[in-house]
């Protein structure tokens, strides 16, 4: 078992396959002029495949696959056939926009993909193009529609937005009537220069919870542990609908995960920095003990919190940064 300095046991790795996306969602990404890794700088899908073992032999038994968008990159499907037959790997999980998905559904379903979670910000074609500036609503939702008809457990993921999407909170929660689907509510992070909490128009997650408790009788669900979601049923409901306070932290004192940049950079908390390279120490011809020790190493000086991890963060570096290249 893998246990960090504040006794938390890490079985959880989130691996970025890659920094880019076909969509430009405001918050994530700008419309233009925005510069790509250079394709020698990612990692490539052996190298990924390598750490996965070798981290499983540690204790990593999770891994979600994120982005950029995943299916953007070519070879992603036999990539997860390779990690699926890995003895330690016990789940594969993955976060993706659902543009490049459909096609794949069969193939996921066979290699078992435990859960995809697609982010859908809209239920409106047009508020879809808004936040995405890609007219795909239609090609998505069908997407969510043969997800939810396939063995795969889906959650949905939708930003909260004052001014964007607000109008969808309640059709959202009508998804999960029939559909046996969790529709997560996420607290905008506001890596992109606003202002967060201290910003009224800011949705904290209380308040996204009043917002629903207006509209519907709700009952709380035992969350699964190390949850980032607070779990909730409307009565009646088939599905079920969480809230994410991704900006106000309060899940910290159970994080179980670390996570993997599309270059190889491993960190310990979504709000620090990155500890350590993986991809130059493989380069440089470290061996799966050297690499192993450098994780058992990292995982030992965890910040506490995101708040820790915040603070202490090189202020010289931008502060701002796109999702697209930690993976959320
Ligand atoms: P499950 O494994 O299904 O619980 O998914 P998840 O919530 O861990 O992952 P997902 O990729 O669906 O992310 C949903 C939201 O939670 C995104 O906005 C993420 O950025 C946010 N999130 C995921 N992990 C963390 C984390 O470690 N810390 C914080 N603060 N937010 C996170
Ligand atoms: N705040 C909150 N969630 C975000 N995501 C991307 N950027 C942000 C942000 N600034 C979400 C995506 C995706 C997940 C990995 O992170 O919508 O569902
Ligand atoms: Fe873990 Fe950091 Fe996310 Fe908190 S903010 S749950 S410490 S990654």
């Amino acid at each position: 078992m893998l246990i960090d300095n504040h006794g938390r046991e890490i079985n959880y790795l989130r691996l970025a396959v890659t920094d880019r996306c076909n969509l430009r969602c405001f918050y994530c990404m700008p419309e233009n002029g925005i510069k790509y890794m250079h394709r020698n700088d990612l990692l490539t899908f052996e190298e990924m495949t390598r750490l996965i073992r070798v981290f499983g032999d540690l204790g990593i038994s999770k891994i979600r696959i994120t982005g950029g968008e995943p299916f953007v990159r070519k070879g992603i499907v036999d990539f997860l056939e390779d990690i699926a037959a890995l003895k330690t790997v016990e789940e594969i999980h993955i976060t993706t926009n659902g543009t490049f998905t459909l096609d794949q559904i069969p193939s996921l379903e066979k290699i078992g993909i435990k859960s995809i979670n697609l982010s859908l910000d809209s239920l409106d074609r047009q508020r879809f193009f808004d936040i995405t500036r890609r007219d795909l609503f239609d090609h998505v939702f069908g997407t969510y529609q043969q997800l939810i008809a396939s063995s795969i457990k889906v959650k949905v993921n939708m930003v909260v937005m004052q001014g964007r999407n607000i109008e969808d909170i309640y059709p959202m929660l009508e998804l999960t009537k029939h559909d046996n689907v969790s529709v997560r509510f996420i607290e905008e992070m506001p890596f992109n220069g606003t202002e967060g909490q201290g910003n009224p128009t800011f949705w904290p997650a209380p308040k996204i919870l009043d917002y629903i408790k207006d509209r519907y009788s709700i009952v709380k669900l035992i969350d699964p542990p190390a949850s980032t979601s607070l779990n909730y049923q409307i009565e009646g409901h088939v599905g079920a609908f969480g809230i994410i306070p991704a900006y106000t932290r309060s899940f910290c004192g159970s994080c179980n995960r670390v996570r993997l940049t599309p270059q190889g950079t491993l960190r310990t908390c979504l709000y620090g920095e990155g500890q350590i390279n993986f991809r130059d120490l493989i380069r440089q011809g470290a061996t799966d003990e050297m690499l192993g020790d450098h994780l058992i190493k990292v995982v030992g000086k965890r910040a506490k919190d995101g708040f820790e991890a915040e603070k202490a963060r090189d202020h010289m570096q931008p502060a701002s940064e796109s999702m697209a290249t930690i993976g959320g």
